[in-house]
């Protein structure tokens, strides 16, 4: 099955953000491309605002004019539906409405050719739902642009229960030859970069609720620990806290309550204040003209200890070890089976976040999980009202030693990365359990569509296949409401998969 042909005509119908970006993307491919839209003019409006982006690629020498001249005259604003009627593909990315898809599809059926394919940019509806009336729904499905279209290269091709195996290959090598990434997932709430990203707000949000960090500590940690380009506060004052929060609902609530999906009730009560975020000028953060960024926490300078004592290899942290001898700080190893603690001169032991808390043991600080310990700029440290202050001045001295920022934070189980990562794991796991996506489209879809430093496949790999596990396995022991159980797809991959070689080896 081939990409459509470039000579068949495009329609992009609702022509708002996605649809304007879309239609872009189908332009500059190649295909005469039309418009429609519901509201009167507004398509002719699509085609002045395409035709002015086209002009600033041009400018900025990134199209050829006669390029530019040639799309504009395959862009056509039409006023009725039924001039969509020799379409080869009809994209639809209008209201997100289940009844206004539906209907708009039902008319469509009675105009286009029976072999146009129909394709919904819907982010959070069932493209089976849109579909059931349908008299071929098999024609139906999803293409899940992500916004800018033009600039985003991730496309979500999803099958709906319904959707032929040919329609959703053509759609695929369609996006493709648009020069699109497309990634193939079942039809799914929230497709796979909307279902497997929750717990990165999530999970920063709890951490805020839990009064362990503000804000800015946060969003520092999984910048500079975790490698994300931004954090989840900051990310979503971009987005939008009311449609950010609005598609974790919508996942929850197509889970029927899943309490992995839970929403945050602190960005409940920012979303009911009206801090939307940059676009009201106020969201976690003060956007206003002036408005002073807060500082995350940094401990002040503190004395390296002399050396640390190694128990074990460190586990994902092995890093450190290497870190710490080039710093000049003895390293003295004791043969432990994979151990993850640094005992101090203090007595007290520095320990990788495990899902643990530091009220269960005597002077204890946990650090936490950072993609890469060697370029990360800031670690986070937590201790607990049972820490002496000499075991977190070493911890912290330690750490500022190997030109590290030190954010000290409250005992709160799986600290930050930690937690985040292993619960993006998790669902990861989960979901190429439930053939929601294969793992390669799923790192794939996590880079592309959300610009994770690396996909939770390729994170678990370097991980250790037991981490993601372990660290759910214990704060599910503390909180066990079921928000961090892992799921079985992560207990076979992590432990009943390995016994299982081990046993025929
Ligand atoms: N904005 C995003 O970041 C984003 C990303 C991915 C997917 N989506 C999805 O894309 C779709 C469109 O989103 P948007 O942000 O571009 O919305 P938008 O509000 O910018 O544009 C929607 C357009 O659809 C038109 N419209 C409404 N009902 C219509 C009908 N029955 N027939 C024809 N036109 C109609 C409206 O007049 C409007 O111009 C939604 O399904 C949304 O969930 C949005």
């Amino acid at each position: 099955m081939t990409a459509l042909d470039l000579s068949s005509p495009v329609a992009v119908v609702g022509t708002g953000t996605m649809g304007q970006g879309i239609a872009q993307v189908a332009l500059v491919a190649g295909h005469p491309v039309r418009l429609y839209d519901a509201a009167a003019g507004r398509a002719r409006d699509a085609a002045a605002a395409i035709g002015a982006r086209l002009d600033r690629l041009v400018e900025k020498g990134k199209l050829p004019g006669a390029d530019r001249d040639a799309a504009r005259a395959r862009l056509q604003p039409v006023e009725r539906l039924t001039e969509l009627a020799d379409c080869g593909l009809v994209v639809e990315a209008v209201l997100e409405r289940l009844d206004v898809k539906q209907e708009l599809f039902g008319a469509l059926e009675d105009i286009v050719a029976d072999d146009c394919l129909l394709a919904t940019n819907t982010s959070s509806l069932s493209v089976t739902a849109i579909g059931g009336p349908l008299r071929h729904p098999g024609r139906l499905v999803g293409l899940h642009f992500f916004n800018p279209a033009p600039l985003m290269p991730l496309v979500e091709v999803v099958s709906g229960f319904a959707t032929d195996v040919t329609s959703a290959t053509r759609a695929y090598e369609t996006a493709r030859s648009w020069g699109k990434t497309p990634v193939a997932c079942a039809d799914t709430p929230g497709f796979i970069v909307n279902r497997i990203a929750r717990p990165f707000y999530a999970e920063a949000f709890a951490v805020h609720e839990a009064q362990a960090a503000d804000p800015a500590t946060i969003d520092a940690i999984l910048r500079e620990s975790g490698g994300f380009r931004m954090g989840a506060f900051e990310l979503t004052d971009l987005i939008g806290q009311d449609v950010n929060e609005s598609v974790t609902h919508s996942v929850w609530q197509s889970f029927f309550q899943d309490v992995r999906f839970t929403p945050s009730l602190a960005q409940r009560r920012l979303v009911e204040s009206g801090r939307l975020g940059r676009k009201t000028g106020h969201g976690w953060y003060d956007h206003a003209e002036g408005a002073e960024r807060p500082e995350p926490h940094t401990a002040d300078k503190e004395q390296p200890p002399a050396y640390v004592v190694a128990e074990g290899g460190l586990g994902p942290a092995a890093e450190l070890l290497t870190l710490i001898r080039e710093a000049g700080i003895q390293v003295r190893e004791e043969d432990e089976d994979n151990g993850t603690r640094l005992v101090l001169p203090s007595g007290g032991q520095l320990v990788l976040a495990d899902g643990q808390t530091g009220v269960e043991f005597r002077d204890v600080v946990y650090f936490d999980l950072a993609l890469d310990y060697r370029t990360a700029t800031r670690v986070a440290l937590s201790a607990s009202p049972d820490t002496s202050p000499r075991t977190l001045a070493e911890a912290t001295g330690l750490f500022q030693a190997l030109g590290k920022d030190v954010s000290v934070i409250g005992d709160v189980p799986g600290m930050i990365v930690a937690r985040t990562v292993a619960r993006l794991i998790d669902l990861a796991h989960d979901a190429v359990a439930k053939g929601v996506a294969t793992e390669e489209d799923i790192d794939t879809a996590m880079r592309l569509g959300v610009n994770y430093p690396v996909g939770p496949f390729e994170w678990d790999r370097r991980l250790g296949r037991e981490f993601a596990f372990d660290v759910l396995d214990e704060m599910h022991e503390r909180d066990p409401s079921g928000r961090y159980a892992p799921s079985l797809a992560l207990y076979r991959h992590a432990y009943a998969v390995e016994d299982r070689r081990e046993g025929t080896s």
